[in-house]
């Protein structure tokens, strides 16, 4: 299964994807990295795990449709099959949305609906919720919404900070990523059985 994985900043999700032996062995490709920023650190993980990167800014191009054909039209030559949002901080619009129709799979960190958008975990802290969580699900054009994939709670303890609490998501998203991924690597070699 060949996949491109957009991410825009720190990178622990993709890297929690790029090193799962695991996965590698049950098909996953990552073909690339697209990233909309050229100095965000995915891009030092990428590089240790010798994985090309397309860096592709918003600010290069007239308007966000040519912005997304280019990125579309990398896709298509490299023949991925499914897209992997990582913290990528852009909206993805009908350009990319139809050339991947349910094949674009995003991380959100809280119990979406609750919390969509910038900061999530911040919001979600200062509500004082003592339950949060992630949401892996495929996109359509809307911010952060369309089909769940996954849920999974995240319990705020007594003393939490919002560092540890952070932390704790964290952790789940690449558990998470982990297995949503799997199950569709499974799927797949299913039907091509
Ligand atoms: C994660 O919390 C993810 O849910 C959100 O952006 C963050 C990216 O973190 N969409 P990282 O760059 O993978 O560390």
């Amino acid at each position: 299964m060949r996949v491109a994985v957009f991410a825009s900043g720190s990178g622990s999700n993709f890297e929690a994807i790029a090193k799962s032996d695991e996965l590698r062995n049950l098909g996953l490709e990552i073909e690339l990295l697209v990233c909309d920023q050229p100095q965000a650190h995915v891009l030092k993980r990428a590089e240790k795990y010798h994985i090309p990167v397309f860096v592709n800014r918003l600010a290069d191009y007239p308007d966000r449709n040519d912005y997304e054909q280019a990125i579309v039209d990398k896709l298509k030559t490299l023949k991925i099959e499914y897209v992997l949002l990582a913290g990528y901080m852009k909206v993805v619009t009908k350009t990319l949305l139809g050339a991947y129709p349910n094949r674009i799979i995003n991380i959100h960190p809280s119990l979406l609906p609750k919390f969509s958008g910038l900061e999530a975990i911040e919001r979600a802290f200062a509500a004082g919720d003592e339950v949060t969580g992630v949401t892996i699900h495929y996109i359509d054009e809307g911010v952060d919404t369309g089909p769940v994939i996954k849920q999974c709670k995240v319990v705020r303890l007594r003393n939490d900070t919002e560092a540890n609490l952070e932390a704790r998501i964290h952790q789940t998203e690449h558990q998470m990523y982990r297995q949503v991924i799997l199950d569709l690597l499974n799927k797949n070699n299913e039907v091509a059985k």
